[in-house]
């Protein structure tokens, strides 16, 4: 989304018997990493499946500016000329990110190591966002930055001319973090070490493997070290990328509480670094089935099934946030819908996401009528049991595509109405977010303002 748009309200009423067997988009995490590395490769990577949502568009575009050529087809296929590890060119303009933390992240390490120099913004949201937390490790390579205090959009940031390899301890659980150190190590001779204390998701590791870079993963007491050699070149290759586990979410979390529902959702990543939803939700009683279990181009994906479920409340383990840290603001409504308390700790990093996610979703299910505590860290939620949920509020979705789905998917089992006050940024990660849950037979109408 661009900064100036017009708001795009909608409402979603209470439905029943949600029913289909569903395509999500493509994963976006994976559709970021295909866009940058093939563009740092040599020859031509094709892509399909590629999530053509705006944060990743914005990614697309961004690795054209810096020399590579980015082409769709019209069969949807996506071709990246890659300009070769070391050889982006300075780009003419600004870089702007829109509302896309993981594009602007990882690309200010993609050029890190090469010596051009580089204008980064992106949204009002994007804005607020800490870029510390890769500017400090960046530094260690030699590379240059200049923006607003705490290193915040927009900045300018120099790459290193003679970047040394580096072996950084990272502070927070981030696997943009982990990520940009990696793809900055690929320009720097020698090995690059990051060295993160939980594991976070993986696929910058598993697509460099594939793109023929030699990483290496050792696990000791302070946590998972993840090294890259820098200095050889990418090869080119296909990826076909699987859907997308944080969006398969709101479909699935939909039919567990719209009664009388049974969606399947196909081809969903089942990567063990994001399925921690699927195992939260199992231990909350529901009916969730995952069928047909196989192997797609280096990661697991499967079907799910979600039938209406009776949910009970739960503590979740506070280290089991990684693998789902974008599926709290769901998880939260689903936890508004179980039969007792459901407690999650260990979030301080939703503070910092597209928005304050924590203080987002207690404010929208306070409106909503829930009984909820904000901790520091977390939530507290007191469910009122299966369509036990007011509703009958307008949330203000905070430039947050996860905050208007939550909410959306929320007001299909609510008593009454729910509706968010902007439905635009959802096309930032789930383009045809509404058609397919209209398709499933939820009740989403737009309204005027
Ligand atoms: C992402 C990592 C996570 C996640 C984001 C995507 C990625 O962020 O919240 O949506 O693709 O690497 P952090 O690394 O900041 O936790």
């Amino acid at each position: 989304m661009t900064t100036a748009h017009a708001a795009a309200p909608l409402r979603a009423r209470a439905s029943t018997g949600l029913a289909g067997r569903i395509r999500i988009p493509g994963d976006k995490s994976i559709s970021h990493r295909a866009l940058i590395l093939g563009a740092m490769a040599v020859g031509e990577t094709v892509v399909t499946g590629l999530l053509e949502g705006e944060d990743v568009l914005r990614t697309g575009a961004a690795m054209a500016a810096l020399g590579a050529e980015v082409t769709r087809g019209d069969d949807g296929v996506w071709r990246i000329h890659g300009v070769g590890v070391g050889g982006f060119a300075e780009p003419g303009g600004v870089l702007d990110f829109g509302n896309s933390g993981t594009g602007v992240r990882l690309a200010m390490g993609a050029v890190s190591t090469t010596p051009i120099a580089c204008t980064f913004t992106g949204d009002a949201s994007l804005c607020r966002r800490p870029m510390s937390r890769v500017l400090d490790p960046l530094g260690r390579f030699g590379a240059e930055s200049m923006g607003r205090a705490g290193g915040r959009l927009p900045l300018t940031l120099r790459g290193s001319a003679n970047p040394m390899p580096v072996t950084y301890v990272s502070p927070v659980a981030s696997a943009q973090v982990k990520s940009a150190i990696l793809l900055a190590g690929l320009n720097a001779p020698g090995r690059t070490t990051v060295v993160e204390r939980e594991a976070t998701r993986d696929h910058t590791e598993r697509m460099l493997r594939a793109f023929g870079a030699s990483v290496s993963v050792e696990t000791h007491d302070e946590g998972h070290a993840v090294s890259v050699e820098g200095g050889a070149d990418l090869r080119a290759i296909s990826i076909a990328v699987p859907g997308d586990p944080s969006s398969a979410a709101f479909p699935l979390a939909a039919a567990l509480l719209v009664p009388d529902s049974d969606v399947t959702v196909e081809g969903v990543l089942m990567n063990p670094t994001r399925a921690g939803l699927f195992e939260t939700l199992r231990e909350m009683g529901a009916s969730l089935d995952i069928i047909d279990r196989r192997d797609e181009g280096g990661e697991p994906i499967a079907a799910l099934r979600a039938r209406f479920s009776a949910l009970k409340g739960i503590e979740v383990p506070p280290e089991r946030a990684p693998s789902m840290i974008d599926e709290y603001p769901i998880l939260a409504v689903l936890a508004s819908f179980a039969e007792g308390r459901t407690v999650m700790r260990g979030l301080k990093e939703l503070r910092v996401k597209e928005s304050d996610r924590i203080a987002a979703m207690a404010r929208g299910l306070a409106a909503c009528g829930v009984k909820v505590t904000e901790l520091d860290d977390g939530l507290i939620v007191e469910g009122n049991g299966p369509g036990g949920m007011p509703g009958g509020a307008t949330i203000a979705t905070e430039m947050d595509h996860r905050i208007a789905m939550s909410f959306l998917v929320a007001g299909l089992a609510a008593k009454t109405p729910v509706t968010v006050d902007d439905s635009a940024f959802i096309a930032t990660s789930f383009p045809g977010f509404t058609e397919l849950m209209t398709g499933l037979g939820g009740g989403l109408v737009r309204v005027n303002r």
